[in-house]
């Protein structure tokens, strides 16, 4: 069956594994982010956190790929955040200040970190006010990042957006605090809205682990899974599969 499916339109590009995968979305960070720049001046990018995205970060941060950038064009704020200090274990920020803030040349203030050390309800009203000051945001209106990097969980979860959970239903807010009652943590999200409102979506996926729950997507079983309903107004939705998640999926 191929991997294409009735529920919404998207690209589906399958890798042999990571490291194909983080390439190819990095060919991809750097054509969107020309484009971007020629077309409007700068590159706003929101990055996931997981561990998949990691070896993409640290590839973007080599030379054959950042001496391709104009890091002074390209804003990089973030899908979502632990409720953590920037300097924790489980900090989404020092994850990507690990793999690539720390070897590029960014300015400071093109770095949009979420505050994870605040409590949840401020740090989600300064991170959408962040968003609005931004992207000069009238009433009403979602921020139109031009691109947006998810993770999947295996429960179908994206971003910090969990099944069940009630920022699924936001409608207004542009980013969410979520408390996850399995994980007995808070977490802060984008919230639908603002992520369905980017030009370009792309999905990282990897892992046999997440075979089930890709399938279970793609053959529209599971439409009230979070990343299910990740379906971009104007936009792209690409999904940067590894061939272990996409499993018999894509299999001729
Ligand atoms: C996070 C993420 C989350 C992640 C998925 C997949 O902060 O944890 O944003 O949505 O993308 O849990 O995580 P892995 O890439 O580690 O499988």
């Amino acid at each position: 069956m191929p991997l294409s499916s009735p529920v919404t339109d998207r690209e589906v590009i399958i890798c042999r594994d990571v490291d194909e995968l983080s390439r190819k979305a990095a060919e991809r960070f750097v054509g969107l982010a020309r484009q971007s720049i020629a077309a409007r001046g700068r590159f706003a990018v929101a990055l996931s956190g997981g561990s998949t995205p990691k070896a993409l970060y640290s590839l973007l941060a080599t030379a054959e790929f950042s001496e391709q950038l104009d890091w002074r064009q390209i804003h990089l704020f973030f899908g979502d955040e632990r409720c953590v200090a920037p300097d924790h274990a489980e900090s989404n920020y020092r994850m990507v200040a690990e793999s690539l803030l720390t070897k590029i040349a960014i300015p400071d203030k093109n770095v949009h970190p979420m505050a994870g050390e605040l409590a949840p309800e401020a740090a989600a009203a300064a991170y959408a006010a962040e968003l609005t000051g931004f992207f000069d945001l009238k009433e009403d209106q979602p921020p139109r990042f031009d691109l947006i990097f998810l993770g999947l969980g295996e429960d179908g979860h994206t971003a910090s957006l969990f099944p069940d959970s009630s920022a699924l239903h936001e409608t207004e807010a542009l980013v969410a605090p979520v408390y996850v009652e399995k994980l007995k943590a808070h977490r802060l999200t984008l919230t639908l809205p603002t992520i369905n409102s980017a030009g370009q979506i792309s999905f990282l996926i990897a892992g046999q682990s997440k075979s089930a729950v890709v399938k279970s997507i793609f053959t529209g079983q599971n439409t009230e899974a979070p990343a299910a309903r990740i379906k971009p107004g104007h936009g792209k939705l690409t999904w940067f599969i590894t061939e272990d998640a996409a499993g018999d999926l894509g299999k001729a």
